[in-house]
């Protein structure tokens, strides 16, 4: 059975885009392989935030992903700073990372760009960090999306270079896992693109009701179809994309042949969307705050994932500190 292995910034809220995107597939992928999910607070620490922060950040993510269905009994569900043979990796892995090749990567010369009074050590070896991550289970498959791609393929070559170095293949090799025809693309409500966390762009699974209607009220429409069975423009089918996701399939065609007879009028469409997204997100908000403020669920649902990550993490560093000849006297 394949490893599968995920990590999740502990940044800003899941939205719909998130939500079809990856986490339902993170929900089948949970049935079907060995998976990791974990949460990536020590790569959080590159932009040193305070720590009230950092620990709300967290039970934020964790809540939402519980929320939304991610079962810490089937996967392991963990903190990645609970699990500090992580970091231990980390440090082997650094003797054979090279500066040139860190300094050269895409995310790190942004970083510069972006944070020219914070170029700290860690942001240089994040990739570092994150292939220990992936190898410290010798995951097989690594769910992520293009802008991770060359950091898999850095931990491709860690794990190469440490395999060949010792004269072993104790390192699998980790692929992206891309969900093939599986991915969904949610579009955003301003018109253009992909769902993102640009202002009025995106819908939050936890915002409320009113919220949610404010927000799609105001989604890009245009001024309506002139002919019969016209070609819909970008904005539009936008609005029939999300509506596809959250509304009943009759409901859908209903609008769907009002566009095409040219009687369609927005608001009423963008009214129904509205509310189905409303029924579709307000158990799931329910859940995420039902979650958030459960302090024992919250902690026995960590020590759970710490104890499995653990379990499979302390066997790697052995193995790891044997190849390299840290030998017990
Ligand atoms: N770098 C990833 C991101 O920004 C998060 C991450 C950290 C990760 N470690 C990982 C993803 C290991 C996959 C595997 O989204």
């Amino acid at each position: 059975m394949d490893t599968i292995l995920s990590g999740i910034r502990p940044t800003g809220h899941l939205h719909l885009g998130n939500y079809f995107g990856a986490v339902t597939n993170f929900l089948k992928m949970q049935h079907e392989n060995r998976c990791y999910f974990f949460i990536a607070d020590y790569h959080s620490l590159t932009t040193h935030p305070n720590p009230a922060d950092l620990h709300s950040n967290v039970v934020n993510v964790l809540s939402e992903y519980l929320a939304c269905g991610l079962d810490p009994e089937v996967a392991t569900l963990y903190i990645q700073s609970d699990l500090p043979e992580t970091a231990e990796l980390y440090l082997f892995l650094n003797m054979i990372a090279y500066v040139g090749e860190l300094e050269r990567t895409t995310s790190f010369k942004e970083k510069v760009r972006q944070q020219p009074d914070n170029v700290n050590a860690g942001l240089l070896t994040y990739a570092v960090l994150m292939a220990a991550d992936i190898l410290i289970h010798r995951a097989h498959k690594v769910p992520v999306g293009k802008d991770q791609e060359q950091h898999l393929e850095m931990a491709r070559n860690f794990a190469t270079r440490f395999n060949n170095l010792y004269k072993t293949e104790y390192f699998p090799l980790p692929t992206a896992y891309n969900f093939g025809n599986d991915l969904v693309k949610v579009p955003g409500l301003d018109g253009t693109g992909k769902m993102g966390k640009s202002d009025g762009n995106g819908i939050y699974l936890i915002d409320d009701a009113e919220t949610i209607r404010k927000k799609v009220m105001r989604a890009t429409t245009d001024s309506g179809p002139t002919q019969a069975n016209q070609e819909m423009p970008e904005t539009i089918q936008n609005i029939f994309t999300i509506m596809k996701l959250v509304s009943k399939t009759d409901t859908v065609q209903y609008f769907t042949d009002k566009y095409n007879d040219c009687t369609i009028r927005y608001g009423d469409m963008k009214k129904q969307l509205a509310e189905d997204i409303v029924l579709f997100t307000t158990p799931i908000r329910e859940k995420i705050h039902q979650i958030s403020s459960d302090a024992d669920y919250l902690r026995k649902v960590a020590k759970l994932g710490a104890e499995k990550a653990h379990e499979n993490a302390s066997k790697t560093i052995k193995e790891v500190r044997n190849i390299i000849g840290f030998k017990a006297f």
